[in-house]
């Protein structure tokens, strides 16, 4: 079983959305073997740096949609968006600074609880706006 698993209650049923968050749940994934198979600094670095580059990838697309549909709460989500791209930032940098003392099962746990918890508590919350304004589903 992989690390993280997708289902069906993650599904937003925005097409551009779900494969994003796909994307970063193979992320997690991709990262978890490389640390668990004991995979060089190296790798598990540019895994990382993908991560971080993906989420915020993720994060203005997700955003522009937002705005596109006209969600009323798109700077509180926004916000929140900012605040965990700052932290996942700052812990890339921890493991860049000093991989030997880098917790990686907890920043694991954390990626794990942070993703499905914004999916189904933040994310779920604009849905029916966004699919109101058929957006982000070409
Ligand atoms: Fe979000």
């Amino acid at each position: 079983m992989p690390f993280m698993e997708w289902s069906n209650e993650y599904a937003t049923g925005i097409n551009d959305i779900d494969n994003d968050h796909q994307a970063l749940f193979m992320f997690v994934n991709d990262l978890h073997d490389k640390i668990s198979s004991g995979d060089s600094q190296e790798a598990i670095a540019e895994t990382l740096a993908g991560l971080v580059n993906y989420v915020n990838v993720h994060f203005i697309r997700e955003e522009n949609f937002m705005d596109e549909a006209g969600y009323a709460d798109l700077e509180d989500h926004a916000e929140a968006h900012r605040r965990l791209s700052a932290r996942v930032f700052g812990l890339k940098e921890q493991f860049d600074e000093a991989p030997q003392d880098f917790d990686n099962d907890a920043f694991l746990e954390f990626l794990k609880g942070w993703l499905t918890g914004h999916i189904l508590y933040t994310d779920m919350d604009y849905v029916p706006v966004m699919k109101e304004a058929k957006v982000g589903e070409k």
